[in-house]
């Protein structure tokens, strides 16, 4: 069992200094694995230096299985942490670098043994335990830094962006080999990372923070198809969502502006009434954005220049400004032919769409019963 638990987190540096982690409520079931994502510098290597004990927490109190560990060690929070630089002794082999840690707890030999052993095998380093990290690819080496934190057997594990020093490649086989080890081991995991890949496919959940504070938290295609906020609609997506800014028609039944006209079905009268003649921030991802228009009269339209035809192979990117300083981005079938400079309207499903406060930038939520894009929704297990 290993429950985390972060209520009203605040890191400041220094009486004076300005404040980098700002009220972070989080709870982390056991045998979750909570990413922490947002853009460098939101906080996020900070939240989780608080929760290993590296790091003073200013405000607010952590606990791990209800008991609060504000002022316990670092060595006595029953914590591993897999770090960026994976920081191995140079000089020692595979093997001791496994065992190390367990050496200096004192722990006898024979079980030191059995867990190197057991680990090794696990992540397949048997054959290279008398190897020096010289001699290590780099995904070995990260092998061997995941394996130190493994042989630990800890209650919650916590990575800094564990996968950011490999190449393209090798951290897509990483990034399985971790969430296999989750799934097997059914440990707590806190996992670092400004990538929203690594978040989507690994994370039972996904923390978003931006600039020391939680944006939102939710599963990984709750946090890209329900957005709590502009911020979160941009940074989770490649391209990142559309934005238009729009003003409500009499009657607040659509959305428009000169190169707009999007239907509002999936909001309530009372909800779009406080927004009458206001400008909102109109909402639509990429992918569904097309050139052919639906069937159905309430269909949500947008016209705009070609500024940049990308084509990626599995498909072309189409980039289109819309006036107003405005730039949008469709995602389109690879066999599309689009031209520079060119006049193109391009349609969308009334349940594309997204409204977010202008000034705020928080989402206007749709009625509960309206249609949503969402069609799957991939379960990972949780222990
Ligand atoms: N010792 C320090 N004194 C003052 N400010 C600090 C200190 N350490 C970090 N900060 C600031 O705290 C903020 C959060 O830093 P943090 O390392 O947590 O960001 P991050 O989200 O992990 O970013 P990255 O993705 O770049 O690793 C940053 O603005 C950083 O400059
Ligand atoms: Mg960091």
């Amino acid at each position: 069992m290993a429950v985390v638990r972060l209520d009203k987190i605040v890191k400041r540096y220094g009486l004076t200094g300005p404040t980098v982690v700002e009220n972070v409520d989080l709870n982390i079931a056991d045998g979750e694995f909570m990413v922490l994502l947002g853009p460098s510098g939101c906080g996020k290597s900070t939240t989780l230096r608080m929760i290993a004990g590296l790091e003073t927490i200013s405000g607010g109190t952590l606990s791990i299985d209800g008991r609060v560990v504000n002022n316990v060690p670092a060595k006595d929070r029953d914590i591993a942490m897999v770090f960026q630089s994976y920081a191995l002794y140079p000089h020692m082999s595979v093997a001791d670098n496994l065992a190390f840690g367990l050496r200096r707890r004192a722990i006898p030999a024979a079980e030191i043994e059995r867990r190197v052993k057991g680990v090794a095998d696990i992540l397949g380093l048997a054959p290279l335990l008398a190897r020096r990290p010289a001699a290590l690819s780099g995904g070995q080496r990260q092998r061997v830094a995941l394996g130190r934190a493994m042989v630990r057997e800890p209650q919650v594990f916590l990575f800094d962006e564990p996968l950011s020093n490999l190449d393209a490649a090798l951290r897509v086989n990483t990034r399985s080999e971790i969430i296999k080890q989750h799934n097997r081991l059914g440990s707590t995991m806190i996992y670092v990372t400004h990538d929203q890949v690594e978040a989507m496919t690994m994370g039972t959940r996904i923390c978003v923070m931006n600039a020391g504070k939680v944006a939102q938290i939710g599963a990984p295609l709750e946090v890209y198809w329900q957005p709590a906020n502009t911020f979160v609609a941009r940074f989770l997506g490649s391209p990142p969502m559309n934005l238009m800014p729009a003003t409500l028609s009499p009657g607040n039944r659509r959305a428009t502006s000169p190169a707009l006209d999007a239907p509002l079905g999936r909001w309530s009268h009372a909800t779009l009434a406080t927004y009458a003649g206001k400008t909102v921030t109109l909402g639509v991802r990429a992918e569904d954005l097309g050139l052919e228009k639906p069937a159905g009269e309430a269909v949500g339209a947008i016209r705009g220049r070609t500024v940049a035809v990308e084509p990626l192979g599995a498909e072309t990117l189409l980039l289109l400004d819309i006036g107003g300083g405005t730039e949008i981005t469709a995602r389109l079938p690879r066999q599309v032919e689009a031209f520079l400079d060119q006049e193109v309207e391009l349609f969308f499903r009334p349940e594309a769409a997204y409204l977010f406060d202008a000034e705020t930038g928080d989402a206007i939520a749709p009625a509960a019963d309206s249609a949503t894009v969402v069609s799957a929704a991939v379960k990972r297990r949780t222990h």
